[in-house]
């Protein structure tokens, strides 16, 4: 039985005040790590006063992205020394808004998925097709490839760490969730993948999220689904009392 892993993805939202309130409003209501893992997703700017702010708790915090290297002269990125450093437990990597907007590719996610497992960090790897690819039939096709790439090179117990969120671009703010039932049939697609690439226990064990316009109306259904272990949520987790809704869900 795999745990159940909700994480709110903030983007490019809140300041520090704001998201301080948050954290004081819900973490002491959070369910216990050992029934389901819950994660704020912050910017980098406040991760370190977050991780503060619940040290002790069972919310857990979260980068957005990062850089692969540790150190050095890559003016503006992010160092995975720094951030396992400050006590930040997990990092969400490749989402599309950064495949689409900053250049990231199955390559440097790649590195940057090799990185955080140096430095203790648990990825969340975000695949998942566009609308052209969708109405195309190459759903299956392009999470695929997406999954093989990122994941090259790892071990069997790094797999089996690794959080994997499958989120469709067309449903990523656009008020579309996938049918429960296709989002579920692309989780076991991306199983199936972990199961050829690594082996049948890895791939029992690695947890797959969904994510796109996830809400507390909308995620037991979700959750309810075989291959479908958590959820990666933007919007609905800006809401306190949405957030911890939805955690609620997950440790039903
Ligand atoms: P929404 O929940 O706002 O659709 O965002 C999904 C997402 O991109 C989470 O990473």
């Amino acid at each position: 039985m795999r745990k159940p892993i909700i994480a709110g993805n903030w983007k490019m939202n809140k300041t520090k005040r704001e998201a301080l309130d948050f954290t004081q409003e819900i973490k002491g209501l959070i369910p216990s790590t050992e029934t389901v893992d819950a994660v704020v997703c912050s910017p980098a700017l406040f991760l370190d006063a977050l991780v503060n702010e619940t040290e002790g708790t069972d919310l857990k915090i979260g980068a957005q992205n990062m850089y692969f290297e540790e150190s050095g002269a890559f003016t503006g990125e992010t160092s995975p020394e720094a951030l396992a450093d400050i006590g930040v437990s997990y990092v969400v990597l490749g989402h599309s808004e950064r495949r689409e907007l900053f250049g990231e590719t199955d390559e440097s996610v790649n590195q940057k998925v090799h990185a955080s497992f140096k430095h203790n960090l648990t990825p969340i790897v975000c695949v998942g097709e566009s609308l052209e690819q969708k109405e195309a039939d190459e759903t299956a096709q392009v999470v695929t490839e997406q999954v093989e790439k990122a994941l090259n090179g790892l071990t069997d117990e790094q797999v089996k760490k690794t959080v994997i969120a499958y989120e469709p671009i067309w449903a990523i703010g656009t008020g579309k969730t996938a049918s429960a039932d296709d989002a579920n049939d692309t989780c076991a697609v991306i199983r199936e993948v972990v199961k050829s690439r690594f082996s049948e226990d890895a791939a029992q064990a690695v947890r797959i999220q969904y994510g796109g316009s996830v809400k507390p109306a909308n995620i037991n259904e979700l959750l309810g689904k075989s291959d479908i272990d958590g959820a990666l949520v933007g919007g609905a987790s800006l809401d306190p009392q949405s957030f911890l809704q939805l955690v609620e869900a997950g440790n039903e």
